[in-house]
């Protein structure tokens, strides 16, 4: 018998998380991200250009994910993979963005590696908090984030936002963070 449902109203679903590798085994949805997608968000271009052509152009990170309408009411969720390396002297980073929708938050759920959440508003606040395994990172309405993997293994978190939310990487990619995060002679440096 067919089933009459709402706009928007999907079947209940389950989906397995290995929590202790930090990944969804069965995604319907992989998004990567290299180090040539990578352009204009680090401080040295010279050592991403080198990193594309002689580092043969390596994953930087990607999302897993079986998506959800991206509609009110859903609950986008994803595992966010961020692989360890360096562009120069700068730890590997995600692009950052705010969300399309201001007033919606996110929860990260770091599920194994370390590093930080960057954070910044429009009007100039800025934050950071560490990301470990077992630590929730909660982003609140309004703040852009951005993470960044300090460690020797993959940063990975599990993430859970507003179905409506949307990304604006657009002005993350005019505007930048305020800080960005180095090794400088074996030791992390936030300038
Ligand atoms: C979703 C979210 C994460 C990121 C992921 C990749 O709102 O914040 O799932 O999308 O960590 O980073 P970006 O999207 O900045 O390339
Ligand atoms: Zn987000």
């Amino acid at each position: 018998m067919s089933k009459i449902r709402e706009e928007g109203v999907i079947d209940p679903f389950s989906v397995l998380i290995d929590l202790e590798n930090g990944t969804m085994p069965e995604p319907s949805n992989r998004i990567t991200r290299k180090a040539s997608d990578m352009r204009g968000y680090y401080a040295d271009g010279k050592a991403l250009e080198e990193l594309i052509t002689s580092g043969n152009d390596p994953l930087h990170y990607e999302v897993l994910e079986r998506p959800v309408p991206q509609a009110r009411g859903h609950l986008m969720y994803c595992i966010s993979r961020l692989m360890p390396g360096r562009v120069g002297e700068e730890l590997f980073m995600t692009k950052g963005h705010y969300h399309s929708v201001k007033e919606t938050a996110e929860i990260y759920l770091c599920l194994g590696g370390e590093g930080y959440m960057a954070m910044k508003t429009a009007g100039g606040a800025w934050a950071v908090e560490r990301m470990e395994r077992g630590r929730m990172v909660y982003v609140p309405p309004t703040w852009a984030h951005r993470s960044i993997n300090t460690g020797r293994e993959i940063l990975s978190s599990f993430c859970v936002y507003p179905g409506e939310a949307g990304h604006n990487y657009g002005d993350i990619e005019k505007e930048g963070f305020p800080k960005r995060i180095f090794m400088k002679g074996g030791r992390i440096v936030m300038e």
